[in-house]
């Protein structure tokens, strides 16, 4: 390993914990279980254990792809039939462990198997010298073998101290070239399977957000909107994260003067379902090592 043993440990030990707090996580997700209670519980768990959040957990429901968390004073349940995205990041020292499940309260089994499949075919095939777009091929082949569409603008990513888009990219279809893969990179992967269009679109609604301009502000609202966004060196956090009130006009003014990066929910088109599998993993000079498993 060609990476420094304090790096390489905290990559570890981000991955474990990872691994352990989305299992209870996705445990919680159960017809009738409130979605602000579960990810207020899972969110606590990764602070019980001395680690902060990478970004705010990501459930995301039925259609919605990734970037959706619960709102403030949020009421949605969990229903029969639906098909939930967990999506959890921890960071320990600055090093993050991205992954992700997918958890079936109707009858979506293939499509689960779809993505987690295409997961666990990717990361066979990881090892110094293969292309990214080699991995995205076989995420594709595997999901449309199952009679599924991956998600095409969606992709895996790089990852490195407090940055979760760092290089390589990892897309979910073919790709001719791409980085080509080396030892001792770190990256996520995480393909989407689903049964709409395969192309994501961002809604109006907009849960997080990231500073990316270090000015100061004038309302209020937007300073405490700061206070939080601040400690979190650029990661992400959730507008449910912010006390007090007129949150959303304070938002509203960082995102339209260029300090806040808004990421809104992304969807597939109405009625479909999309599922989600995620690892991190660290390359060997033989393969890699999964950090999250
Ligand atoms: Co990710």
């Amino acid at each position: 390993m060609i990476m420094d043993d304090v790096v390489y440990d905290a990559y570890r030990e981000a991955g474990a914990l990872a691994r352990k707090v989305l299992h209870q996580g996705a445990g919680l997700v159960k017809e009738g279980a409130g979605l602000l209670e579960m990810v207020e519980a899972t969110e606590a768990m990764v602070m019980e254990e001395g680690a902060l959040l990478a970004f705010p957990l990501n459930v995301s429901f039925n259609e919605a792809a990734a970037h959706d968390t619960a709102m403030p004073g949020d009421e949605r349940v969990f229903s029969r039939g639906d098909l939930i995205k967990v999506d959890l990041g921890v960071l320990i020292d600055g090093y993050i462990a991205d992954t992700a499940m997918t958890v079936d309260l109707g009858d979506h089994a293939p499509l689960v198997e779809a993505s987690a499949g295409a997961l666990e075919a990717a990361i066979a095939a990881v090892r110094p010298g293969v292309t990214a777009g080699e991995l995205g091929a076989i995420i594709q082949a595997t999901i449309e073998e199952r009679g599924y569409r991956p998600v095409a603008n969606l992709t895996g990513h790089g990852l490195d101290r407090y940055n979760l888009h760092a290089r390589p990219t990892i897309p979910n279809v073919a790709m001719s070239g791409g980085a080509v893969i080396e030892e001792g990179m770190v990256f996520a992967i995480e393909p989407f399977a689903t049964t709409g269009s395969g192309r994501i679109s961002e809604a109006a609604r907009v849960e997080i957000y990231r500073q990316i301009a270090a000015r100061p502000a004038r309302l209020p609202s937007a300073k405490r909107i700061l206070e939080v966004a601040r400690p979190r060196r650029g990661l992400p956090f959730a507008r449910r994260w912010v006390p007090g009130d007129k949150v959303e006009i304070g938002l509203a003014t960082l995102v339209r003067t260029g300090i806040l990066h808004p990421f809104p929910v992304l969807h597939d088109i109405p009625d479909s379902f999309v599922s989600q599998a995620e690892h991190t993993l660290i390359v060997t000079a033989d393969g890699c090592e999964v950090t999250t498993r």
